[in-house]
């Protein structure tokens, strides 16, 4: 296809007539094709025959995910939801062009199919398509009849799909069918660039290819209009060009628009342009596209610049499916992910790890957010590479030019990356020439932005692997260092941080006994992966310390955990401060999703991970991020919940989450006192620091007195290899004992081990006892912490056993009064405040927060009694009858003086009346196995989500009810306004 540069005519509207618009009645006609589909699952002998006789086939619409309707298989591990996302099916709906149209071109868009999707129209293959994640087209004008009846079938196949999570199967996003003349903008056809920029004016470049599918070349005016944010037109220009018969011609197009108003994540303007080609005088086609004119840079740094100033980036990843919607994609259910993230102040998505539905760029676009899109997680089979077929080449190329080619208008999206968290070499990883080859394609189609890659292994940064890449993305733990030696001048990106872990509205302070035996202030987690006290005891690596073996399989809301290999939230906002010249951080995840249960992967569904829980319900951690990101708005949020009645006179520690910088906390009124940001509260005393140490045997380097000289950065280490090595501490005098914090060089997994004591060095007595253990399976803490009860004067630990190649070796042995907090939590106290030594009595807890000693706001929680009614709050109250709005509604049980009850857990019985449907439920419980398509649901900690969808075409009042035994129903209306479907 040649390359034709169009005579420039920029012409300032209102200067000159406009041109003719295009939809003329022989326009491009787009046909939403959503409704009236059959389906059925399972292979079906030649289903795609036109005379293939469907009776019995199940009537859907799309988007449809068949596998969300479950059942869950509680025995299979939680990777991929536990639903039954495998298998194969079919869908079939016959439609008529008009006989009208005869010579006209038909096409279908699909935005996306899981998987490995076969089209057929009449009985013919009319295309396919290999990667679920990825938009297509197939050209079905070989195949249709005119003025009569056809069929398309579709087959779908997840069968060989690989996975690290849920993905869905079936047609799970929109699909349209285009009816156009044979001289038309091909596919993605419009291409807007916008080469300079400037406050006075902008050079605005559209190209647009143009097909013509007749047997004759054909003189075609390729007329653009561009038409500003308010739609009013603004300027245009024209070329008249020969497209070849059979074939193609670009017809690049450039216009100088004064004055441009920027798209700003503040401020998302949004230009369109219509592309109108006419033969002889005629208009025959319009493409309709919008864009943005902004300018950005990421440096090496000072991050990312947008329009000239830096912005950090405050991201989140997204993982495709829509929680209790399963993989399909409803537009509403996307936007209502971007309110929830929005208002929690993030200005970026990663499309973690795939090509997103173009909705969501679209939304992005609108609402201001930047967007690292992703085309694939590995290059494997979870890209849908069989067996590393086709080869990466040619998969490569055909896969990231949809990517691009759809998606290169999108002002919101400032990276495209070829993946996430591949291995180095073998058949499906990171070499310098696959990188190489696959940023090249994604140049080929857009250089106007960098490309990247979503990175994990620093090693990998030791050779020239990335030398192709315009900028990298590193996941987690400041795994970038490496790479910033070798490329100083090459900007960074955090792509996932965090990974911390929780569940919404669970608090587990263990047994009040148990903390009281020890007088603990603490009754906290104490290591990021002491996920709960029961869950912790509940593990077999926890086991081995001989603990209670209860399990919730649940993580506390107090925000102290993560996943092994990643941090809490404070560490992040810390080291983005510390690295400023990092772009900024996406954070792993902003909303749970399906699948990858870390850290109960067997147990459990769905994920740990969200700022918000799967239904979109805001975690504890959620107002964490807002205090910090918003600091401007106005947060005061107090956790936990205030019903304990277990704990009456015991200790239950409080955190309130604010932007301001100190807040006090009064119980029934009383002041449990002030606290301020970045004042961290003393340790007790460690008793062996500095005290004498000796040992079995010690490097040259590694004196036993570095194992207790208070800091983990130097370390004793035994000479010889194996265990039978100790190391002893003298405290000098008797002390009283109770809590030991060991740091060994590797993870304490590896170390198995006694810790004695004695009061004269001649009578020891055993305090604690400690196996090897392999879990986990990767990594793991090095820190270990333990609960004794001594008086003594000289405490030893004794090797038993050392493995996986560790050795005898301590970075630092502390021996206290008193459970001491891990030093690892410090940075909580820059952005929390904490009152860890709360005493619960019920009533009410009530925060104030002041900012430079102005008071902000106040949060209040109160003990609830027994739950006595139901709460029904909507997300919106005007539906329109498309058949894919949705309408959420939160499920909330109060108390007879109207409190939330925070651990109610009835089951909810809902009715719908009127022109909606549950669309479905969910109450964001990881481990919950109940149907996410039920007219029922339990609560989970007070709260669960009711999700409506409306019927296409029909409108008026959707009645709902929300009953449950014991309980005051509750009953709202919603405003469902009729539209005409699309079919
Ligand atoms: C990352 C990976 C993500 C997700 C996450 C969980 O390493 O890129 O897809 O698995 O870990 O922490």
């Amino acid at each position: 296809m040649d390359v034709q540069r169009g005579v420039v005519v920029a012409i300032m509207v209102g200067v000159l007539a406009l041109m003719a618009e295009g939809q003329s009645e022989n326009g491009r006609r787009v046909v939403n094709f959503n409704g009236d589909w059959r389906f059925a699952k399972g292979p079906q002998d030649e289903a795609q025959k036109p005379e293939f006789d469907v009776a019995g086939w199940q009537a859907v619409r799309l988007p449809h995910d068949w596998a969300i309707a479950g059942p869950f298989n509680a025995s299979e591990n939680g990777y991929a939801g536990k639903l039954p996302w495998r298998g194969e099916g079919w869908y079939r709906k016959t439609f008529t062009p008009d006989q009208a149209d005869l010579g006209r071109r038909v096409y279908f868009d699909f935005d996306g199919v899981m998987a490995f999707p076969q089209v057929y129209v009449n009985g013919q293959l009319a295309g396919q398509w290999d990667y679920g994640y990825m938009s297509f087209r197939v050209d079905a004008t070989p195949c249709v009849k005119f003025g009569q009846a056809n069929t398309i079938a579709v087959h779908v196949d997840t069968r060989q799909h690989g996975t690290r999570w849920y993905p869905g199967a079936g047609i799970y996003r929109k699909v349209t069918m285009m009816v156009c003349s044979p001289v038309h903008v091909a596919h993605w056809g419009t291409f807007v660039t916008t080469p300079q920029v400037s406050d006075a004016e902008a050079t605005i470049r559209v190209r647009s290819t143009v097909e013509n599918h007749l047997d004759a070349q054909s003189q075609v005016m390729v007329g653009i209009l561009v038409l500003g944010p308010d739609g009013k037109p603004v300027a245009k220009g024209g070329s008249s060009e020969t497209v070849p018969a059979q074939g193609g011609r670009d017809v690049e197009q450039s216009i100088v628009l004064p004055n441009p108003q920027r798209w700003d994540i503040s401020s998302p303007k949004l230009y369109t342009v219509r592309t109108t080609l006419s033969v002889d005088g005629k208009a025959v086609d319009t493409d309709t596209m919008p864009f943005g004119i902004r300018t950005f840079q990421f440096t090496a740094n000072d991050g990312f610049h947008l329009n000239g100033r830096r912005v950090q980036l405050y991201g989140v990843c997204l993982h495709h499916d829509q929680g209790p919607l399963g993989g399909a994609f409803y537009p509403r259910a996307m936007e209502r992910q971007l309110e929830i993230m929005r208002d929690m102040g993030v200005n970026a998505v990663r499309t973690s790890h795939n090509p997103p539905a173009p909705e969501l760029l679209d939304l992005c676009d609108r609402m201001g957010f930047v967007v690292w899109d992703e085309a694939f997680d590995k290059w494997d089979g979870t890209a849908d590479r069989v067996k590393g077929e086709p080869p990466l080449e040619v998969y490569g190329e055909k896969q990231l030019r949809n990517f691009v080619m759809r998606d290169r208008n999108h002002p919101s999206i400032v990276v495209w990356s070829i993946g996430n968290e591949l291995g180095g070499g073998g058949r499906d990883g990171v070499t310098p020439e696959r990188v190489k080859f696959m940023s090249d394609f994604v140049r080929k189609y857009d250089s106007t932005r960098p490309v990247g890659m979503a990175c994990h292994i620093p090693a990998l940064a030791e050779q020239p692997n990335f030398d192709a890449l315009d900028l990298t993305g590193w996941n987690y733990a400041r795994r970038y260092a490496t790479y910033r030696q070798r490329y100083p001048d090459r900007p960074i990106i955090y792509s996932e941080s965090a990974s911390a872990l929780s569940t919404r509205g669970f608090y587990d302070l263990g047994s009040p006994t148990q903390n009281s035996a020890l007088g603990s202030p603490m009754p906290l987690p104490n290591r990021k992966n002491e996920y709960s006290k029961v869950a912790w005891a509940s593990r077999p690596w926890i086991q081995d310390h001989g603990q209670d073996a209860r399990a919730t399989f649940q993580v506390n809301s107090y925000d102290l955990n993560a996943a092994d290999w990643s941090d809490i939230a404070d560490s992040e906002f810390k080291l983005m401060k510390d690295d400023s010249f990092v772009a900024g951080e996406f954070v792993w995840t902003g909303f749970d999703y399906l699948g990858e249960p870390t850290p109960f992967s067997q147990e459990a569904k769905s994920s740990y991970f969200g700022i918000v829980d799967l239904c979109g319900i805001p975690k504890d951690r959620f107002y964490l991020y807002r205090s910090y990101w918003r600091p401007d708005t106005t947060t005061v949020h107090i956790l936990p919940h205030w019903n304990w009645p277990d704990r009456v006179g015991k200790n239950v520690p409080v955190f309130v989450y604010t932007n301001g910088d100190t807040a006090e906390l009064f119980l029934n009124g009383k002041s449990l006192g002030r606290r301020q940001k970045g004042v961290v509260p003393e340790r007790p005393e460690n008793f062996a620091q500095g005290k004498p140490a000796t040992a079995s045997s010690s490097q040259a380097d590694h004196a036993p007195a570095q194992a207790n000289d208070g800091t983990p950065n130097s370390r004793w280490t035994a000479a010889a290899a194996g265990a039978d090595q100790w190391w002893q501490v003298d405290l000098g005098e008797v002390r009283t004992i109770r809590y030991l914090a060991i740091e060994f060089e590797r993870e304490e997994k590896n170390c198995g081990y006694q810790v004695k004591v004695s009061t004269d060095a001649a009578t020891w007595q055993t305090v604690v006892t400690k196996a090897t253990s392999r879990n986990p399976r990767w990594g793991g803490p090095t820190q270990i912490f333990h609960d004794v009860d001594a008086q003594a004067r000289y405490v030893r630990i004794e090797f038993t056993e050392v493995v996986n190649g560790a050795w005898a070796s301590i970075r630092e042995f502390a021996v206290y009064p008193a459970r001491a907090e891990s030093a690892y939590y410090d940075v909580t106290y820059t952005y929390r405040l904490r009152w860890n030594d709360a005493v619960y009595e019920p009533g009410e807890l009530k925060a104030v927060a002041y900012k430079d000693g102005r008071q902000i706001g106040e949060a209040v929680v109160r003990t609830a009694g027994k739950p006595a009614a139901i709460r029904l709050t909507l997300d919106r109250k005007d539906l329109n009858a498309t058949g894919d709005d949705l309408c959420y509604v939160l499920v909330e049980a109060l108390d007879d003086k109207g409190t939330l009850c925070p651990l109610a857990d009835n089951l909810i019985r809902f009715k719908v009346d009127g022109p909606a449907e549950i669309a479905a439920v969910g109450n964001g419980n990881p481990l919950s196995l109940e149907p996410f398509q039920a007219d029922y649901r339990k609560l989970f900690y007070g709260k669960a989500i009711l999700i409506l969808r409306t019927k296409a075409g029909e409108g008026g009042q959707v009645h709902v009810t929300a009953a449950s035994d014991g309980l005051t129903s509750a009953d709202l209306a919603v405003q469902c306004r009729s539209e005409r479907p699309g079919k």
